[in-house]
């Protein structure tokens, strides 16, 4: 059982994480959109691009216009899915100190009494000031237990990337 099939931390240390969240805390209403359920600000390219790391990933992998951050209310959760329009992205957690990531994947049906059974659970480190790739194209959950609102930066990687793809070229470069 290897963590690296869900999700990789990266090298670099964000400069930029307390931008971002002032960005999204300060953000008026009508900037915040819906999205497959997610409430959403976008982020510009230039302040990502600040980064190194970033700016090199994305280099490889043009998000187009999807670089954002996704807010999830107080004592809310986005239950266990897989993205539909994306197979892995770079994501950054900027504030939700009560709030846990789930990955895992689902117990072949048949296998177990419970049809919702997870195998091979764990739990995102999402550490201040880092960076991690994500598999967002197998199951995760999102669950904020917290009296504050959480904040997520998330950079996609288009179609027809793999999150093994992007694994790979974020060890090869040392991202
Ligand atoms: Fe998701």
């Amino acid at each position: 059982m290897d963590s690296d099939a869900f999700f990789l931390e990266l090298n670099a240390i964000s400069t930029i994480s307390d931008v971002l969240l002032d960005m999204a805390r300060s953000a008026p209403e009508s900037k915040w959109e819906t999205h497959l359920d997610q409430n959403l600000i976008l982020v510009p390219e230039e302040l990502l691009r600040s980064e190194p790391s970033l700016a090199t990933f994305m280099d490889q992998y043009d998000p187009g216009r999807r670089m954002m951050i996704f807010r999830t209310q107080p004592h809310a959760a986005y239950s266990w899915h897989m993205d539909k329009n994306r197979k892995s992205a770079i994501n950054m957690l900027l504030h939700g100190p009560d709030s846990i990531t789930f990955a895992g994947k689902r117990a072949p049906i048949g296998t177990t009494i419970n049809l919702n059974s997870m195998l091979e659970l764990y739990r995102l480190p999402l550490r201040k000031n880092k960076y991690y790739l994500f598999n967002v194209g197998g199951m995760h959950a999102v669950y904020n237990y917290g009296d504050q609102i959480r904040y997520l930066l998330s950079i996609s990687v288009p179609f027809p990337y793999t999150y093994e793809q992007t694994a790979e070229f974020v060890k090869t470069n040392n991202l």
